[in-house]
């Protein structure tokens, strides 16, 4: 039997990146895998190509920061046959809100004293309140299911600051450790738990190119802190989560697991 034969799963933010990696791998233990994100073409072709690989995989549409949006999605999960496993994935910087606001993309790590209002609000809308609205609606399908799991994605970032990002992504990755353990006591009583992955540098498309786009010299002085000298790929981030969803790991919960290639650990 499948490591997730007969689960169904929702992964935010899964059009690309570690979310999209994450889908696919639940997919391929036998869970029944809702992507969510923002962006609509993205994501029906991210759902086109796993379910040409023979997945089981659909798509919903929503903006996390948005109530009504984020209730639609639960409304739409609840009648087609319930969850067990949610993945708060979808998360950005200072860097993502500003493209997504101005379409620049820079690779620019802007200090506390460039950081705009509406943008810091940004980041923590998406990261936190987003996390927020979909685990709140997600609380009463994950206690049905009777074995419910939450897993929020957060950052080496969040444990031990950043030299890659900035204070908005670094703040809301250590609150979304906070919010795994409040969960984590709140729903344990109901049989669900609740997790987080901290990963470290992770080659996404966003960040392989701004990877790409350093020289070696600044590529080696980053790499002399990891031990195991190397980015992570994104499936190193779903392996763990699979693991985390799973049977095996009935009883884990609170925790903040380090995926970060000895970079950080506590
Ligand atoms: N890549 C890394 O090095 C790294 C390291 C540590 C943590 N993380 C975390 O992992 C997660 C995924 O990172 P990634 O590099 O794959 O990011 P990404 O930017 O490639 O993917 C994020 C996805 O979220 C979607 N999204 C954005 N706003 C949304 C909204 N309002 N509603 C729904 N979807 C929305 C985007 O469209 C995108 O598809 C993030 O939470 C990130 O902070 C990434």
């Amino acid at each position: 039997m499948k490591l997730l034969q007969n689960k169904r799963a929702l992964v935010t933010g899964a059009a690309r990146g570690i979310g999209l990696a994450i889908a696919k791998k639940m997919a391929v233990e036998g869970a029944d895998v809702i992507l969510n994100d923002l962006q609509g073409e993205s994501l029906d072709a991210a759902v086109k190509k796993l379910k040409e690989d023979g997945l089981a995989a659909q798509g919903l549409h929503a903006d996390i920061t948005d109530e009504p949006s984020v209730k639609r999605m639960f409304k739409a999960l609840e009648a087609g046959g319930g969850l067990h496993i949610l993945v708060n994935n979808a998360g950005t910087s200072i860097r993502g809100v500003r493209a997504q606001r101005t379409g620049l993309t820079d690779h620019l790590i802007r200090k506390i004293a460039e950081i705009e209002t509406e943008d810091w609000l940004g980041v923590l809308s998406l990261n936190l309140t987003g996390t927020f609205l979909c685990t709140r609606a997600a609380v009463p399908l994950l206690i049905a299911s009777g074995s419910g799991r939450i897993i929020n994605i957060s950052s080496k970032a969040g444990r031990a600051g950043s030299d890659v990002s900035d204070i908005a992504y670094v703040t809301s990755k250590a609150g979304l450790i906070g919010f795994t353990k409040q969960c984590a006591k709140e729903l344990g009583p109901r049989q669900v738990t609740c997790n987080a992955i901290a990963p470290g540098m992770t080659l996404s498309e966003w960040f392989k190119a701004h990877w790409e786009s350093l020289d070696e010299a600044k590529r080696s002085q980053i790499l002399s802190n990891v031990p195991l000298n190397r980015p992570a790929e994104p499936e190193e981030m779903a392996n763990a989560c699979a693991f985390l969803a799973s049977d095996q790991a009935s009883y884990i919960t609170g925790v903040t697991l380090d995926i970060n290639g000895g970079w950080y650990f506590a």
